[in-house]
């Protein structure tokens, strides 16, 4: 980005911003991840949840879909879209520290063993918060990806039999990240001893054949340290504090938390659960701190907190900010793609097959 828009006033940043989504109109449209700053959020066609911005992306007629969120959920819109919509993601460092504990020769190198181990039996289930490289490996085993709002019914599929619709799997290898499947397996009805973890770093990630074969679900070690922030005690003091009051958590968080909580869901539906429930209810929100503000200040009829005194801030989406936006929108006016995300067509293809199984 040019040294010059770092030293803009940041009124006159949201003034050129507001000029050139006008100059652009309908050629653009801007998505907003809940996590995002709220100088950023406030620019956005469209606000969701990882699926909803990916379904809004697949739809959009748009020619450039500016991207506020990170770099996993850009991929996928470019994915998504054809070769006429250009996805551009204002900041190339926001990626998602999860999605870097997978690569996809590590994935692919699991699944081979575990097939060995299990048979043909295995069916991979890709958290969205994953490279394109991980989706496309993925894609090619029949897998599908899934998202923290769809999990339990990609779950159910994968282990559903193939005359009913399913993938027939007697297993399923998920991956990055280990919290949200565990916290899945539970909700369905299996048990902690129905889970291993599959360590990358470790021999054999770090598993038995008898380990492998015993298991229902093999957990990638992979875990999101915004989510991790959060604690069951930090709970019990909220609870202390203040009776009555409710806990809603990201299915990201480790399982005692999520067990600890009265309700658990990804964003979107974080935000409809506190905004459907009636004045003068008070949350505790266990998920990324800048969605928490917005969440309190949308609904001053409510006490809503964090659930943790310490913040949970995703800096990776933090890195999209207004001068970056701004930037971006400039060089459109002007003609120009910049930070254009571009998944290589061989990639892209079987990553689309992955993500095409979850949203049918
Ligand atoms: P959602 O799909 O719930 O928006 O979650 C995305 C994410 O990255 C959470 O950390
Ligand atoms: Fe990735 Fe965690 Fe940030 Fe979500 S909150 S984008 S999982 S680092």
């Amino acid at each position: 980005m040019d040294e010059k828009y770092t030293r803009l006033d940041s009124d006159e940043v949201m003034r050129l911003i507001t000029e050139r989504k006008e100059q652009l109109g309908g050629e653009v449209c801007i998505l907003g991840h809940h996590y995002q700053r709220d100088e950023v959020f406030r620019f956005a066609d469209f606000t969701g949840d990882s699926l909803k911005l990916s379904q809004q992306a697949a739809e959009t007629g748009a020619k450039y879909i500016v991207f506020c969120g990170v770099r996993f959920m850009a991929e996928s819109a470019d994915i998504l879209t054809g070769d006429d919509c250009a996805v551009i993601l204002p900041e190339m460092s926001a990626g998602c520290e999860m999605a870097d504990l997978a690569a996809a020769a590590d994935v692919a190198e699991a699944l081979e063993r575990i097939s060995a181990v299990a048979g043909d039996t295995v069916v991979p289930i890709t958290y969205v918060n994953s490279s394109a490289g991980v989706k496309a490996v993925t894609g090619r085993s029949g897998g599908a990806c899934c998202t923290s709002s769809n999990a339990r019914s990609v779950f159910e599929w994968a282990l559903r039999e193939k005359d009913s619709g399913g993938a027939g799997g007697a297993k399923i290898l998920a991956a990055p990240d280990q919290h949200l499947a565990r916290n899945t397996a539970i909700a369905m009805g299996y048990g902690l001893d129905d889970c291993v973890l599959y360590d990358p770093a470790a021999e054999n990630g770090g598993l038995t054949d008898e380990q492998i074969r015993d298991a229902t679900f093999i957990l990638w070690n992979g875990y999101c340290y915004v989510h991790q922030v959060f604690t069951a005690e930090q709970i019990e003091h909220v609870r202390g504090e203040r009776p009555g009051i409710k806990v809603i958590v990201h299915p990201e968080c480790p399982r005692e938390v999520v067990a600890a909580a009265d309700l658990s869901g990804s964003t979107e539906q974080i935000l409809r659960a506190v905004g459907d429930s009636p004045a003068g209810s008070s949350w505790a929100v266990g998920t990324e701190v800048h969605m928490v503000h917005r969440l309190a200040a949308d609904n001053p009829d409510k006490y809503v907190r964090l659930l943790s005194d310490t913040p949970a801030v995703c800096t990776s989406m933090s890195r999209i900010d207004p001068p970056h936006l701004l930037w971006v929108l400039d060089n459109l006016a002007e003609g120009k793609i910049v930070n254009r995300i571009s998944v290589p067509e061989d990639v892209a293809a079987d990553a689309r097959a992955a993500l095409e199984r979850m949203i049918s």
